[in-house]
């Protein structure tokens, strides 16, 4: 039995093995992408090719810890239903003995070609980066290229954190941002091209912590991605090594974004200010990819590096993928909606109109549940504090609130009553607070927040007790009106 074989076998044991126990956890979401058993991180390789979205994903299929990664895949014609396929990549080869790491997918030719990372860690715990190519003719079968490694460890001036490469096209030319770290131990977006993918050179450095004005901005930059969206040049990328500032930085590591000019002859991107993607508690790692109807789709890990204590763990497995997002620049700033698929999922319409609440909470007929959809448009009059409580328990004891706090001006996801797993409070400001609308995505242990047609999102995990499943609108000292509410069942 080759390694290869030898690998897959033991992951499809152990998937097998634990399969059960895992799918008995209430937690299992129920329109997320997750792991079948053990851990699943990044996204990779996501790409529309012939009238199918693929998507990839980090995936330790021996644990619920970070170990030996695969790539973990599954496809669907409406970015909704997801249809689990075989295991694409198994880190079977010398250039990638400790994991298959993060990486991107491009069609060449019809051929779907995925570029990723080969981590490699000697006895003495020395790194070793190999950026490798495989390629699959029927996409589901891959095949590590011959070559491999394209690109063997880092350029002059770097250290060996160098990885997750996102690799595009434009005119004649591939063009791979990638993760790195320079001499200084400062984060690093850096720029290669090359022809067919198998020779790449190395162009310059796109961004970096203390580069122009930027200022410093951690110590390692992973997972970057580049794209242009309405006509701007985007980079995202996530730093290690940030420390909050007020409301800014809060969890582990961030997942942000530069908005600016790239000039592809040097590889510099000009840029404006860092701004995080995502306000919550568990978004990380996202990427993106553009599809036949011209949309720029993003998915992220909706999880973070060293948060390994989330209740599902005692069930065998962890993390998830967010739903799709469709992102557009206004005034700078992306904006993420959630795709339009996301309505094929709607069920059971329930509908309010022009409610006053006035110093009070009030629960609406049929609305309450764990897997929906709700829509809740505010206006606000002379409220304290506006908002919803969701997946409330019937004592009153459990609740996760979205709130919008008047005094302070600042919209708050407050977890600190969720149930079981983190808590906290995370903030932010909205450029117009007058009229405040919520589409909130719940599944059975996460939700989206989408504020204001996606100028926010709050994406977090959350672990109330299956029962818990309340809902209550709410103003303090003052009045506010719920222009609408909409709900809908999401069917799974
Ligand atoms: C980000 C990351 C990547 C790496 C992968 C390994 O979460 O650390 O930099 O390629 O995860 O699983």
């Amino acid at each position: 039995m080759d390694k290869t074989e030898e690998l897959l076998n033991r992951a499809y044991e152990c998937i097998e093995k634990n399969k059960d126990k895992v799918n008995r956890d209430y937690y299992r979401l129920k329109y997320h992408i997750m792991p079948p058993v053990g851990l699943l991180n990044d996204p990779n390789g996501f790409i529309e090719m012939n009238g199918e979205y693929h998507l990839f994903y980090q995936f330790h299929p021996f644990d619920t810890k970070h170990g030996l990664k695969f790539w973990g895949h599954v496809k669907s014609r409406d970015l909704v239903n997801w249809e689990e396929l075989p295991i694409a990549l198994a880190p079977s080869m010398w250039y990638e003995t400790h994991g298959c790491y993060s990486g991107s997918a491009v069609n060449n030719n019809g051929t779907l070609t995925l570029i990723y990372t080969g981590n490699v860690k000697d006895s003495e715990g020395n790194r070793e980066t190999y950026q490798c190519l495989a390629l699959s003719e029927d996409g589901i079968n891959f095949i590590k290229y011959e070559g491999n490694p394209v690109i063997h460890n880092q350029p002059l001036g770097y250290t060996r954190h160098f990885r997750d490469p996102k690799v595009w096209r434009n005119g004649q030319d591939w063009y791979m941002v990638i993760g790195a770290q320079s001499e200084k131990l400062e984060g690093r977006a850096l720029i290669f091209k090359s022809r067919d993918l198998t020779e790449w050179s190395f162009i310059g450095e796109a961004a970096g912590s203390n580069i122009d004005s930027t200022g410093y901005l951690g110590y390692m930059w992973e997972c970057p991605d580049i794209f242009n969206l309405n006509g701007k040049d985007v980079l995202i990328t996530c730093p290690q090594g940030i420390e909050p500032v007020g409301d800014l930085y809060n969890n582990i590591y961030q997942a942000g974004y530069f908005v600016g000019k790239l000039d592809y002859k040097t590889g510099r991107l000009k840029h404006g200010d860092f701004i995080e993607l995502d306000r919550g508690f568990e978004f990380y790692a996202p990427q993106t990819t553009l599809d036949s109807k011209g949309r720029r789709l993003l998915v992220a890990w909706m999880g973070l590096p060293e948060e390994e204590d989330h209740p599902t763990v005692e069930n065998g497995w962890i993390h998830a993928l967010t739903i799709p997002r469709v992102l557009e620049l206004r005034d700078n700033k992306i904006y993420q909606s959630p795709v339009e698929e996301m309505k094929l999922l709607r069920k059971n319409h329930v509908a309010y109109s022009d409610i006053l609440i006035d110093n009070d909470e009030i629960e609406l007929e049929k609305v309450e549940g764990d897997v929906l959809e709700l829509i809740a448009e505010f206006e606000l009059f002379d409220s304290l504090e506006f908002g919803i409580m969701l997946r409330c328990s019937e004592d009153g004891n459990e609740k996760t609130i979205i709130s919008y706090d008047a005094s302070e001006g600042k919209l708050k996801l407050d977890r600190n009553k969720s149930g079981k797993g983190y808590g906290g409070i995370r903030r932010c400001t909205l450029r117009d607070a007058r009229k405040i609308k919520f589409n909130i995505f719940m599944d059975t242990s996460s939700l989206e927040i989408f504020i204001n047609d996606g100028e926010e999102v709050f994406t977090s995990r959350i672990y109330p007790d299956k029962d818990s499943k309340g809902i209550k609108f709410f103003s303090k000292n003052g009045k506010v009106r719920l222009i609408r509410l909409d709900k809908w069942e999401l069917r799974y």
